[in-house]
């Protein structure tokens, strides 16, 4: 066998082969891309979501465990109910845009004017709510004792 040819043979093959890997890699890069964009589009509603933000200045309570899809599919009607971002007073939020943390507005040291602290807000929002829901009668949402919103420990 000449040595040169299948030398030459081989370069050839390899860098074949190399452009082949080039595409496959920048044809996965494109294929990753196209995925994280669906994903963006398409946010998922969580079922059950554990709410433990690890910001505040002491962490004095167990995590909330909090069944969203109850929430979402039993108790409540409007994703509104929860979910909001205000323009100019008015909550201009709708069900299909994203959702973000509550964390993301809701500062959990400090209060920024109308926008409570992190912890005051969920306290409004959950309490709220089940404090209400008792006053007109008919339901066992918890309000009332720590432990059955707060994991114990
Ligand atoms: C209806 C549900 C509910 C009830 C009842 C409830 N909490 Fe909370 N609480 C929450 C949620 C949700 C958070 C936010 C937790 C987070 O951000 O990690 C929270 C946060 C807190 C925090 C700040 C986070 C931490 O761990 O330090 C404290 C303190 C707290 N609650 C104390 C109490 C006390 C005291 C009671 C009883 C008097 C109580 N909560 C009752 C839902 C509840
Ligand atoms: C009773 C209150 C409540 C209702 C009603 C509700 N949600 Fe939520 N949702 C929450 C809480 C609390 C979280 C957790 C937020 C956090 O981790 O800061 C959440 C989280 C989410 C998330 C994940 C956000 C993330 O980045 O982790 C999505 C998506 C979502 N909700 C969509 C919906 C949709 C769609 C509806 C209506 C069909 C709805 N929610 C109704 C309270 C509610
Ligand atoms: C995009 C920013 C943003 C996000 C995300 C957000 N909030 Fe708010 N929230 C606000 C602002 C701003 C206000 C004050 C509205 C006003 O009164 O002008 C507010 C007000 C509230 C109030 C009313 C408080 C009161 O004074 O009665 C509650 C309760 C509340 N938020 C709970 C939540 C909870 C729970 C979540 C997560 C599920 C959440 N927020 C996510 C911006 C946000
Ligand atoms: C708009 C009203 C509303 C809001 C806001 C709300 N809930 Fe509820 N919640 C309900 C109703 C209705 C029930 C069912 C009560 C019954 O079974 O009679 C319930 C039940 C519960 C229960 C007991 C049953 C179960 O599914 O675990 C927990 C725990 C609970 N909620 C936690 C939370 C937490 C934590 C938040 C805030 C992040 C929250 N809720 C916000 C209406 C609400």
């Amino acid at each position: 066998m000449d040595q040169g040819v299948s030398g030459r043979m081989w370069k050839k093959r390899f860098f074949a082969g190399a452009w082949v890997a080039y595409f496959c890699i920048a044809v996965s890069f494109l294929f990753m891309t196209a995925l994280s964009l669906n994903a963006n589009e398409a946010q998922e509603v969580p079922e059950e979501i554990v709410i433990n933000n690890e910001v505040y200045k002491t962490d004095r309570k167990g995590s909330v465990q909090f069944s969203h899809s109850e929430h979402v599919e039993g108790y409540v009607d409007a994703c509104d109910a929860c979910h909001h971002e205000y323009k100019d007073g008015q909550n201009v939020w709708e069900e299909g845009q994203p959702v973000q943390k509550c964390s993301a507005c809701h500062d959990p040291l400090k209060r920024d004017g109308n926008v409570r602290k992190l912890n005051i807000a969920y306290h409004k929002n959950c309490k709220g709510c089940h404090r209400e829901l008792a006053r007109e009668g008919g339901t066992e949402a918890p309000y009332r004792q720590c432990t059955d919103c707060h994991a114990k420990r």
